[in-house]
């Protein structure tokens, strides 16, 4: 089996790595031995240290690797939209199987990729592409074919848990926490892809679209960042016993029509201490997924990294090699269902608010009448003193709100007009809360 590789970087390099360390293991699995044809890479001239491969393979052909008549497989791990993505849909409809860790392609034009591995009928693998190292496609595109999935939710960026999880467990900033995670290598230069949630939103994409049978695209992804998490929000859900993560929810329900459809998003939100997302520190990765008969399962591992990620590149180059050499390949996108996705304002969430306010009569009375008019019910609500909350400052009194499930556009709604509320002094956090209800 004859395999091009794009890309020697972070992960590309672990691959060559591990091809060459497991080749025996790898032959005997697949039943061929594994050959690298070509390496193309953007710069020749780059110190690959003590890369075990031979200098002559690497090029920056990649066009000409990819139509080379002896290549069987195409590896691409380079990254981005183009040229990654003419070079595969030119693999695939030569009939050539792609393993590819590309999130953003798959999110931003997955359709282009699977319309041509049909034509082509050759294999589109793509595990490395959601949490890594973590096997979770294969169990959502085979294991659980038979069964229904209603809910996925995950911790799907490892940089910005180890923000928030460094903002949780020393009070830091947010710019602070970023610096921290800067330093350690978790985060790139430029960090806006992860910190303002362009990357969490690809995964839920693809997750989306394997989980509910239906082509999800980046676009219909409704994300916001961690950028605006403040310090007092941290504090605020610790005093609730609950820690902040950014979630990635992809719900199946029904639109404003009945018709069923899903919701894909990707915002922070605090989860109670005892939800299973709750103790995901550090830099990991976990996915829960809530399927009819199986019931709640748990997917945990390093969701980035060179060595994990290649882990999954490889499963995967394992897997179309076999289906190769049995003249077969894997079913193809399943999207059948084709499920409208619903926009954000009607997905069903809760909200946590906190409000400064005066301590006077009428005050508790002002604000339940803007809730009870946008037909959002309280669940709790907590006033305590100003200066013994976070988020008290300069305040008589704070009031901590946390709602029942209501359609997002009222809870939106029911927060912008409380702005204007003069009974309220300011708006000291608002963030929505999963789990629990
Ligand atoms: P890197 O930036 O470390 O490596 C990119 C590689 O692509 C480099 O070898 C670079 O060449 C090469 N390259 C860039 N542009 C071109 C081009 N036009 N033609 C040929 N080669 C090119 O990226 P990563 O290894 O971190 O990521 C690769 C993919 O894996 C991305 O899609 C990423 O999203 C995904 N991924 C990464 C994870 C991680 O932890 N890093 C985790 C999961 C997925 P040169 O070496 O000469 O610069
Ligand atoms: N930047 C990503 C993360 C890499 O932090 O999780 C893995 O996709």
């Amino acid at each position: 089996m004859r395999l091009a590789i794009l890309g020697c970087g972070t992960v590309g390099s672990e691959v060559i790595r591990l091809l060459h360390e497991q080749s025996a293991d790898l032959a005997a699995r697949i039943g061929a031995p594994l050959e690298i044809a070509g390496i193309a890479v953007r710069r020749l001239g780059r110190d690959r240290g003590d890369l075990p491969v031979a200098p002559e393979l690497f090029t920056t052909d990649a066009v000409g690797l990819v139509k080379s008549e002896d290549v069987d497989v195409v590896v691409e791990v380079v990254g981005g939209i183009e040229p990654a993505r003419g070079w595969l849909v030119d693999a695939l409809r030569a009939g050539k199987s792609v393993v590819t860790a590309n999130k953003a392609l798959l999110a931003e034009d997955g359709a282009a990729l699977h319309d041509a591995a049909a034509d082509g009928g050759a294999d589109l693998y793509y595990e490395a592409a959601v949490a890594g190292a973590i096997p979770l496609l294969r169990p959502l595109r085979e294991s659980l074919h038979g069964d229904r999935i209603n809910r996925v939710t995950g911790i799907v960026n490892g940089t910005t848990n180890f923000i928030l999880s460094a903002m949780d467990a020393t009070g830091a900033g947010f710019a602070e926490a970023l610096e921290e995670a800067t330093e350690l290598g978790y985060a790139e230069a430029d960090p806006t892809a992860d910190v303002e949630g362009f990357d969490a939103a690809a995964k839920a994409a693809i997750l989306a679209s394997l989980a509910f049978h239906t082509r999800v695209g980046a676009a219909d992804v409704h994300r916001e960042g961690i950028t605006e998490v403040t310090a007092a929000d941290v504090a605020s859900a610790k005093a609730m016993g609950c820690t902040i993560k950014l979630l990635c929810i992809a719900a199946r329900g029904t639109d404003a029509s009945g018709r069923e459809s899903v919701s894909v998003r990707v915002h922070p939100a605090m989860i109670p201490l005892g939800h299973p997302l709750a103790s995901v520190g550090d830099a990991y990765n976990a996915v829960f997924v809530e399927a009819e008969a199986a019931g709640p399962l748990m997917f945990y591992g390093r969701g980035a990294g060179g060595a994990a990620t290649a882990s999954a590149v490889l499963g995967d180059v394992v897997a179309v090699c076999r289906n190769r050499l049995a003249g077969v390949r894997a079913p193809s996108e399943s999207a059948y269902a084709d499920l409208a996705v619903r926009p954000m304002g009607e997905a069903l969430t809760r909200y946590h608010v906190s409000l400064d306010v005066a301590d006077k009569p009428g005050v508790l009375a002002a604000v339940a009448g803007v809730f009870a008019r946008h037909d959002v019910s309280i669940a709790t609500v907590r006033q305590a003193p100003a200066g013994t909350e976070p988020a008290g400052r300069g305040a008589d009194a704070v009031l901590v709100i946390v709602t029942h499930t209501a359609p997002d556009a009222a809870l939106a709604a029911t927060v912008e007009e409380l702005r204007g509320l003069d009974a309220v002094r300011s708006i000291a956090s608002v963030l929505r809360v999963e789990g629990g209800e």
